[in-house]
């Protein structure tokens, strides 16, 4: 979205009506261009209401991230976060990374970027990760660990914890992971982590942690995902504040990250392995080399790789997609 269909939504967004001729003076634009932005806006899926004489309208609008109210949570301590808040980039992810970069990974605070929507959205696999505009949760997180890279295997899993045990406080019950971490509700996908690691072998390493969750998905966003998708919205009669969701999730992934450091993820096995939806089941690994493997979920091991009894014995998988088998 560009520059101009942003300041028009955040001049809309507390739901009052402005005129045409108001926007224009504002954002110092032609009355035509204002017309463009708000074509550009409706292409998002976003309605804005016209009526003749009184101007413009965004008829849901959202509830913006906001660094003050985020911070302002006593469950936070402000002093260890750095928070950069957007109303578009491309991906998180590749923000932060760029970011970390550019300060050659030495920042005294965690660095937490979160936006209102992606434009390159990025998931597992190479795959596109679908929101639209404020209706989802989308952030990284920058993690900096004294060990090697090869010590952070089951990191992913643990951030699925500490994501459902906030969901869990939140009095969202039923949450489910899916190895390797997905957020499941009823066997419907309500939230994907996204790790990058940069570093040395022998340390220290980096972790960018990318974290979406849906909160009130449009149906043209559902209909553009290819897995099946939940929202918050459809969980509960409950409308969450995102910005106070965003703040219990960084105090529990600050209080997650550090023990993981200290422990490994053996300290967090069987607490993942009772919120596996899969445990026990028969299900199918596809691996991205296209195979595919049958067998029956037994845990998980140590380092976070999946354990399955297959008709070969006992084995370990790190990488793949798992699905439930019918027969
Ligand atoms: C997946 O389930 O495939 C992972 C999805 C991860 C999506 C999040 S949204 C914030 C961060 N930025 C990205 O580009 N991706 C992650």
């Amino acid at each position: 979205m560009k520059g101009r269909a942003l300041s028009i939504l955040r001049i809309l967004k507390d739901g009052q009506f402005q005129s045409g001729q108001a926007l224009s003076r504002k954002l110092d634009c032609t009355r035509a261009t204002i017309s463009n932005s708000l074509k550009d806006i409706h292409s998002y899926g976003i309605e804005i209401l016209k009526i003749r004489g009184r101007g413009y309208c965004w008829v849901n609008p959202i509830s913006y991230l906001d660094e003050d109210l985020i911070l302002s949570y006593s469950i936070i301590n402000s002093d260890n976060f750095c928070l950069l808040l957007f109303d578009s980039l491309d991906s998180t992810n590749t923000y932060l990374l760029s970011y970390l970069e550019k300060y050659k990974f030495s920042i005294s605070k965690i660095p937490v970027v979160a936006t209102e929507f992606q434009t390159n959205g990025r998931g597992r696999l190479g795959r596109s990760w679908h929101t639209g505009f404020g209706d989802s949760l989308t952030f990284s997180i920058g993690w900096r660990f004294e060990k090697g890279v090869s010590a952070l295997s089951g990191l992913s899993l643990v951030i699925g914890i500490a994501i459902a045990r906030v969901l869990n406080s939140f009095s969202i019950w039923h949450v489910s992971l899916k190895w390797p971490n997905d957020i499941m509700f009823d066997n419907q996908k309500l939230a994907g982590i996204l790790i990058e690691l940069r570093g040395e072998i022998s340390g220290p390493s980096y972790a960018i942690i990318g974290i979406g969750i849906n909160f009130k998905l449009s149906e043209i966003i559902k209909s553009s995902i290819k897995q099946k998708a939940i929202d918050l919205s459809s969980l509960s009669k409950d409308i969450f504040d995102r910005n106070l969701i965003l703040s219990a999730l960084l105090v529990e992934l600050r209080n997650i990250l550090l023990l993981f450091s200290d422990l490994g993820f053996s300290h967090f096995k069987q607490e993942w392995i009772n919120l596996h939806a899969y445990e026990g089941k028969a299900v199918s690994l596809i691996l991205p080399s296209g195979n595919v493997i049958e067998g029956t979920v037994d845990g998980v091991f140590d380092d976070g790789s999946i354990c399955l009894m297959t008709s070969a014995g006992k084995n370990s998988y790190h990488v793949g997609d798992i699905s439930m088998r019918l027969n």
